[in-house]
This record gives C-alpha cells, sequence and structure tokens, in this order.
C-alpha cells in the first residue's frame, strides 16, 4: 500500500526536526523517517555551539524550552596564542551571542515536540531510494521496523540524511559537489571535570591546534589536532592530559576521568546543486565544514528555514517563486560559513610541512584579528551568525 503526505522527510537530525516542526505550524503535514533509533540519535555526541538565530529559531517556535535553562549564553571566546588569551567579546562587537547547548540536547527537544504533537516519526526505518523526483508526486522508499516494504507518496522529498545521505544522488546525479580535505583531525575527549575556563578556549600553539569546550558544570569536552590515521586508543590518560595541556600554553586545565573519545575526520563539501524537481537536500546532506567554529548545525538550520518558507509559499500559496530562490539563498550562506570554517582553521592548525615562515605569518594573522576592533567585529559577526533573510 502506498501511503501519502505532503512532504516526505528523509533523516531525524536537526534538520529534517526542525523542517517537520516548522511545516507543522503551518498546517503542512509531513513524514519523518530516520534508519537510526531514538535512543541513537538523542545520544550521540556532536558540537554544542549554537548561533543567536538558532536559539531564536528554537524558543521562538515553541521547539526548545530548555534552550535557555539547561543551555547557557557565551559572550565572547578566546584566541590563545605565543602563550597568551585574547577574548573576542561578542556582546562589545556586534551585540549578539552564541549558547552553549549540545545537539543531542536540541535532538531530545525537537523529538519530545514532535511526538507531543502526535508528528508521524519513524525510527529504524532505512530509506532505500526516491523517485519520480521529476513528476509532482515524488516517491520514498523504505523498510520499516517490522522488515516491512514503506512506501510513501509525496508533494516533496527533503534529503535531511546527512553527509552519507542516499537522497543526495537522486538530487545532484553524478556531479556530486566541490571536496576539500585537510591534512589533520580531532581528537576529541569528553571528561568529568568542572569548566577550565569561564569561554571556549581556541588555541594555536607550536604543538598545534586544541579546543577546550564544555558541555555542563561537570562534563566537559576537549579537542586537539591529530593526524586523521591515529588510533584513539593508543594513548593513556596522562598523555591525553599532557597533549592537551601543552597545546594551550600560559593556561591551567581542570582534569577528571575521560570518559569517552573519538577522531574526528573532517573536510569541506558543497553540493553542486540542492534542489531537483520536487526534492531538496539539506544540511549535512547538502554539505559539511570542518568542525572549527561550529557551524554545521547552524547552517542546517538556516537551510531549513529557507526551504521552509519556499515550501510553505508552494504548497499552500500555489507559487514556486521562492523555491526557484531557495538554492541561490542557501547556497550564499553556505559559501559564507565554508570560508568561515576555513579561514578558522586555516589560522588555529599546524600543517606537517609548515615552515617558519607560516608559523610566524600565522601569529601576525591573529594578531591583526584581535588587535583590530574590525577584526575582532568581523570574526563575531561570523560566529554568532549572519542574520537570516527577512
Ligand atoms: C564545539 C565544537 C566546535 O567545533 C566548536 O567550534 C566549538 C565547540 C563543541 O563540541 O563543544
Amino acid at each position: 500500500m502506498t501511503e501519502r503526505t505532503r512532504v516526505a522527510i528523509v533523516g531525524a537530525g536537526p534538520a529534517g526536526l526542525l523542517l517537520a516542526h516548522l511545516l507543522d505550524r503551518a498546517g503542512i503535514s509531513s513524514i519523518v523517517l530516520d534508519s537510526r533509533t531514538r535512543e541513537e540519535i538523542e545520544t550521540t555526541v556532536r558540537a554544542g555551539i549554537l548561533e543567536q538565530n538558532t536559539v531564536e529559531i528554537l524558543r521562538e517556535t515553541g521547539a526548545s524550552d530548555r534552550v535557555d535553562t539547561v543551555g547557557s549564553r557565551h559572550d565572547g571566546i578566546e584566541l590563545r596564542f605565543d602563550g597568551a588569551g585574547h577574548r573576542i567579546d561578542f556582546a562589545e562587537s556586534v551585540g549578539r551571542g552564541v549558547w552553549l547547548y549540545p545537539q543531542h540536547e536540541v535532538l531530545k527537544d525537537l523529538i519530545a515536540v514532535r511526538l507531543a504533537a502526535g508528528q508521524d516519526l519513524r525510527f529504524s526505518t532505512p530509506v532505500a531510494h526516491v523517485s519520480d523526483i521529476e513528476s509532482d508526486r515524488p516517491r520514498v522508499v523504505a523498510t520499516g521496523q517490522d522488515g516491512r516494504r514503506v512506501e510513501i507518496e509525496a508533494d516533496f522529498v527533503v534529503g535531511a540524511d546527512g553527509s552519507r545521505s542516499v537522497v543526495r544522488e537522486a538530487v545532484t546525479g553524478s556531479h556530486g559537489g566541490f571536496f576539500r580535505e585537510y591534512p589533520f583531525a580531532w581528537f576529541g575527549v569528553l571528561c568529568e571535570a568542572p569548566p577550565s575556563a569561564h569561554e571556549l578556549i581556541y588555541s594555536n600553539s607550536p604543538d598545534g591546534f586544541a579546543l577546550i569546550s564544555q558541555r555542563s558544570p561537570e562534563v566537559q569536552r576537549m579537542y586537539f589536532q591529530c593526524d586523521p590515521a591515529q588510533d584513539p586508543d593508543v594513548f593513556s590518560e596522562r598523555q591525553l592530559w599532557d597533549m592537551l595541556q601543552a597545546r594551550v600554553p600560559g593556561a591551567t586545565l581542570h582534569e577528571g576521568p575521560i570518559f569517552q573519545r573519538d577522531v574526528l575526520r573532517f573536510r569541506s563539501f558543497v553540493a553542486h546543486r540542492l534542489l531537483k524537481g520536487r526534492a531538496a537536500i539539506v544540511g549535512d546532506a547538502a554539505h559539511t565544514v570542518p568542525p572549527t567554529g561550529a557551524k554545521g548545525m547552524n547552517l542546517a538550520v538556516a537551510d531549513v528555514v529557507v526551504l521552509s518558507r519556499a515550501l510553505e509559499q508552494l504548497l499552500q500559496g500555489g507559487s514556486a517563486e521562492l523555491l526557484a530562490q531557495f538554492e541561490d539563498t542557501a547556497l550564499a550562506r553556505i559559501w559564507k560559513a565554508q570560508h568561515f570554517s576555513w579561514w578558522m582553521t586555516s589560522m588555529l592548525h599546524r600543517t606537517a610541512d609548515a615552515s617558519e615562515f607560516d608559523a610566524r605569518r600565522q601569529l601576525a594573522e591573529l594578531r591583526t584579528v584581535t588587535e583590530s576592533a574590525a577584526g575582532r567585529a568581523y570574526l563575531a559577526e561570523a560566529y554568532t551568525g549572519w542574520p537570516l533573510p527577512a
């Protein structure tokens, strides 16, 4: 039997769930499908920084009432280099801020709100393929929790299914997209300790990059630059603390038991196309940014805001005018975020072949940014998030 909905959404990550939420508020039904279990989605640790735009959307649409209670506002970050810390004051520079609120907490909020609204949200339902996207009755074929074939006919299909998207190929064809690889990765740890600093520390050191982030008053998230082929299990906890500490010269880290470690490989990617007929891709299905600067989830939210407006106009007003602008509007922001993430990465990391010239030039770049009000404002504007289109 073929089921019917207005929008079939593949992927119950931040992009898919928020889209379902925004469409529902406009009276548009959807079905959300994800191959993962609810437990997997709610417990996988991802990034932790939300732009002010993201927080405003979550708050104003009733998607998260915990962002202000469990999350906390940060009015700046520290850039650390040459043995000293240099604060970028977001409030002073641009009058905006960011929130430390882990992505899996956002997902818990969105799932709870969607289920409370009686939304059709199906876990453990892997999508095999999408078809007929150039007709006005696109289809999604999946395998349900009971092993039976699920076939959904919709007015529109959205691929919000992450970097290994199955919807992407239907949209981009064999063209794929634009790539950039990086010769390093991040070694991430979660530890039980109090925060080492009031705000996040991004550090450029002779031993390479480190980021001192937080999760809660009791749990901290830290990263240091490593080889992409690094085996996470070879280091003792003592070695990990020594490596982290060496990468934030002049600061003292609060240590505690490390209960999770992982190696995050990273790259930049932007799909050639985001839209074909009656199918679109958003979030990590459409683009990947290196993690420095925490743009990933915020960019997914911005894509979804733009797409939801276009779908409302198409499915309720019968006009495809905003849909025709979706790709250009979304790509303009995506490329700016690509540039910002690349810039933060290149300014803060050491490559194996970097010369003494490169190292000194990098320090001069960091001074150019931190010693000038215009430099600080440039970073602060991008980090806290450019305005969303009106
Ligand atoms: C975190 C990750 C980032 O990439 C970043 O720039 C800031 C914070 C985090 O996981 O906490």
